[in-house]
Order: C-alpha cells, then sequence, then structure tokens
C-alpha cells in the first residue's frame, strides 16, 4: 500500500545538515503519514536517510527525530525542555504539569503523585472500587454478546478515572465526544474559522473546564468528600506559593486526559489480541480461575503473572503515545551528532518499544518475553511510559486496572464458556497520533 506521502515533493533537502523527510504536503506536512501510518513512515525515513531526520508535524513545524536509543535517555536530561509540549498544544496542554520544567514542575507533581503510588491508591480503595465497575461492565458485555470495543473500552476508562477524580459519572458520552474534538487541537491546522477543527476543539476546552472549576468549587464547599480532586484541591491550596484554579483546571484536565484515551487504547488492544490467539485466552482462563477473584491491592498482582505479561507485550506491540515532543537547551550529543540549542526533538517511542536492538523477534507477540524474566523491570522495559522526572504518574494504576480488567473478563466469560471472537479486521483504521488506537469500529464477539 502507497504511503500518504506528497509524490511531488521528492527534493532532498538539509536543515543544520540532517536531512528533511521528502513527501510532505503544504499546511500538514507529513501529518497524514504520522497519523495513519508511522511505523513505515519511520522505517523508511531510517532506511533511506539515517539514524537522524526531519519530519514536518504540519502546524506545529519540523521535529528532529532520531532513532537512536540515545534519544530516550535524553528524557532524563536538564539539557531538555517540555516547554514545546505547550507550544504544539497551547489550548490543550498549556499550563499543565507536563509542559513544564525544573521547579514549577516539580511543585505541580508533588500536589498529586503520593495518591498515584500504591500506597496512596491501597488507601483510597481504588482498586475494589474499580473492580466493582470493571465487573459489572464486562457481564454486561457478555450479556449483551458483542461490543465495539473500543468505544466501549474509552467509556470504561472514562467511568473509572472520573470515580478516582470523586466527579459524578454524568454525561459520560459527552465527555467522550468533547475529549476527542479536544485532542484534534493537536493536529487541527491554525485557521479560525466556525466548524472548523480549531474552534471546535476550543468549545470542547471551554466545556470541560467549565465543569472541572464546578467541581473545584463543590471540593471547597464540601471538604469533607473524598476523590483524587479533593486531594488536589487541599494539596494545591497548601502549597507555598499558591497555585491559582487555573493551573489546578488544567493539571485535573490533564490526569482525565491521560488516563482516558491511552488506557481505553490498551485495553481494547487486550481484548482484540486475545481475540486474535486463543492460546493467549486459554493461558489467561487458567490463571483467573486460580486466582478465583478479581485483585484489588498491587500486593496481589505477583499471582496474576500471564495478565500482568499479558498488559506488558500489549503496551510494547502497541504502545498508546508513540512520540515524545522536547526542545534542546544546549547543545546535544545524540548518537553520533551534535544537535545546536533550540533544535525541535521527536523522540519516537514506537520506534523503541518495538525495536530488535531491545527486543528478539519484535514483530511477535510473546508472553514469555515477560514470563521467562529473571531480572527487575527496567526503564527500557516500560519505555512506554516514558522515563526521568516527566515519567507517567498513573503507571502503578494503569497495571493495577490492566490487571484487573484481564482476570474480570476471563472470569466472567468462562462461567458461561463463551470467549472473545474478532467480529472484524484489524488492519485498516489504526492510529498513532496524537495518541494512538485500533480502529474505532472493530467489533469483538462473545461465543
Ligand atoms: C497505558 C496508559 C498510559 C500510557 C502509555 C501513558 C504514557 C505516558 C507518557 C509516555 C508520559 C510522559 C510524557 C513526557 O515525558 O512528556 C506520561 C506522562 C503522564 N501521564 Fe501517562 N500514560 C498512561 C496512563 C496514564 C494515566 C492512567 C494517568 C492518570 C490518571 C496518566 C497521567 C499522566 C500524567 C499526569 C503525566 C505527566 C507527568 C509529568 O509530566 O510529570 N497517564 N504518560
Amino acid at each position: 500500500m502507497a504511503m500518504l506521502l506528497n509524490p511531488l515533493n521528492r527534493r532532498h533537502r538539509l536543515r543544520d545538515d540532517i536531512p528533511v523527510m521528502p513527501g510532505a504536503f503544504p499546511l500538514v506536512g507529513h501529518l497524514p503519514a504520522i497519523v495513519c501510518d508511522l511505523p513505515r513512515l519511520l522505517q523508511r525515513a531510517e532506511r533511506t536517510l539515517g539514524s537522524h531526520f526531519w519530519l514536518d508535524f504540519g502546524p506545529a513545524g519540523h521535529l528532529m527525530t532520531c532513532v537512536d536509543l540515545d534519544a530516550f535517555a535524553m528524557l532524563r536530561s536538564k539539557d531538555v525542555s517540555s516547554a514545546l509540549i505547550e507550544e504544539i498544544a497551547p489550548e490543550l496542554l498549556g499550563g499543565t504539569l507536563v509542559a513544564q520544567d525544573g521547579a514549577a514542575h516539580r511543585q505541580a507533581r508533588d500536589a498529586i503523585k503520593a495518591a498515584f503510588l500504591p500506597k496512596g491508591l491501597t488507601q483510597a480503595g481504588i482498586g475494589a472500587l474499580f473492580a466493582r465497575v470493571i465487573r459489572a461492565r464486562v457481564q454486561a458485555w457478555r450479556d449483551r454478546g458483542d461490543v465495539t470495543i473500543l468505544p466501549e473500552t474509552g467509556d470504561l476508562m472514562l467511568k473509572l478515572i472520573f470515580s478516582l477524580m470523586g466527579i459524578p459519572a454524568q454525561d459520560l458520552p459527552e465527555w467522550h465526544r468533547k475529549y476527542r474534538q479536544l485532542l484534534q487541537l493537536i493536529v487541527a491546522p491554525r485557521v479560525d474559522l466556525p466548524g472548523l477543527p480549531l474552534q471546535r476543539g476550543r468549545a470542547a476546552r471551554d466545556w470541560i473546564d467549565a465543569r472541572l472549576r464546578q467541581f473545584v468549587r463543590d471540593a471547597r464547599a464540601h471538604a469533607a468528600r473524598t476523590g483524587l480532586i479533593n486531594d488536589m484541591v487541599s494539596a494545591f491550596d497548601r502549597s507555598g506559593d499558591a497555585l491559582s484554579d487555573d493551573v489546578l483546571v488544567a493539571n485535573i484536565r490533564l490526569l482525565l486526559l491521560g488516563g482516558h484515551e491511552t488506557t481505553a487504547s490498551t485495553m481494547a488492544w487486550m481484548v482484540i489480541e486475545l481475540a486474535r490467539q486463543p492460546v493467549l485466552w486459554d493461558a489467561l482462563v487458567e490463571e483467573a480461575q486460580r486466582v478465583g477473584s478479581v485483585p484489588t491491592r498491587h500486593t496481589d498482582l505477583a499471582q496474576c503473572p500471564v495478565a500482568e505479561a499479558l498488559f506488558r507485550e500489549t503496551l510494547r506491540m502497541h504502545p498508546a503515545t508513540t512520540l515524545l515532543p522536547r526542545r534542546a537547551l544546549q547543545e546535544l550529543q545524540l548518537g553520533q551528532r551534535r544537535i545546536p540549542a533550540g533544535t525541535h526533538l521527536c523522540i519516537p517511542l514506537l520506534h523503541f518499544s518495538t525495536s530488535a536492538l531491545l527486543h528478539e523477534a519484535p514483530d511477535q507477540f510473546r508472553l514469555e518475553r515477560w514470563l521467562q524474566r529473571t531480572e527487575p523491570i527496567r526503564p527500557v522495559d516500560m519505555l512506554q511510559f516514558g522515563t526521568g522526572p516527566h515519567v507517567c504518574i498513573g503507571y502503578h494504576l494503569v497495571w493495577l486496572e490492566m490487571v484487573q480488567f484481564c482476570i474480570a473478563l476471563a472470569l466472567a466469560m468462562q462461567k458461561t464458556g463463551v470467549r472473545p471472537r474478532l467480529l472484524s479486521g484489524v488492519e485498516k483504521g489504526q492510529r498513532y497520533y496524537p495518541t494512538a488506537h485500533p480502529s474505532m469500529t472493530i467489533r469483538v464477539e462473545f461465543s
């Protein structure tokens, strides 16, 4: 299949002595290929141009993409800044901690990080809360017989993240729609006209923020209520340099977004892999029967190695966050090249996650990679969550909820002797950017 590149743009150019990938379109650059066909685009660029090349992200400009593993290590360096994230998606991520550096970043992160560690999650009873919601949902799937998987997992994840935050779960489909419009802000052309993605995205952001502002006001008014928003409000109110409500609202929006799209995609991929590989399903059912119930604490997760391996291997094959942007603050040595200060960088997590440098037979889905390993998990084994000061806050939560989901699914289905089967092809409709996900239309049957 031809790649979505501009056949009229074949000229080989250099910027700062580094090749620019040909095939960019006016205005949108390489975005069509980045969104729909990123793995092949990266492979072709590496094959034809080497380890360093420029990709054109349309409205976000050119990013120097480096497929050398040094680029991943760069995430731990003080010589790169996350402020570029805010420039790429000002309406979406402006003022959020993911786009900040140094002390400002630490202050905002410190206000929420404890709640997301195993101890905080256990104290808040999150595992038991999630187990209830997940069990009810997978039983409903079994009773219905078939589902369109991504909208279903999207809805379930939104419900979970709302319950975690202590937000009443009303109007979930509306929130879901607003988030999709919001994400379009990352790739929307900067054309400010009614009905176009830019204005729709801004309207969605205003809709979401107005509701979050109300939740913050409610949390202040009923301080006794539990939920992460309450903890965040008190932590933010306590912090020395009192942070404004705008910062609080922006960071709650970030948490909902981070905890929703990425996990919904991973969960949908897990079901798809279980449906297309019967041996995986059999191994999972065996484990679920042995364990007997959905785990609720991190200390129980060691009893579910198959479910954990499924989670890690699914995310390795289908990382939900494919690319991370950074700006070089100093001149950097990246692989064999020196990169000038000020360069905009793209760190392709997707490339490393599926790279032969890190994994034997990287294209094969192998639970044994995880089941047979003897050393502890290293940063490169969970590179899908980033590394360094911005490493994903939600990692422990995701690990718990994915294992819970696998076990709950297997227990519910084996009760009536059914298993997941694919009703549609998987190849078409996959997306890789701004977040990656399987096709919206894939249907799975339980029979
Ligand atoms: C499969 C699911 C997930 C994946 C693959 C994922 C991936 C990532 C990655 C790659 C980063 C690093 C961003 C960077 O360095 O610029 C990140 C940061 C972050 N994630 Fe996740 N994430 C997931 C789930 C979650 C969940 C469930 C939450 C919260 C409920 C969450 C909240 C955050 C936050 C707040 C940050 C910013 C941390 C910081 O900048 O200090 N994520 N995530």
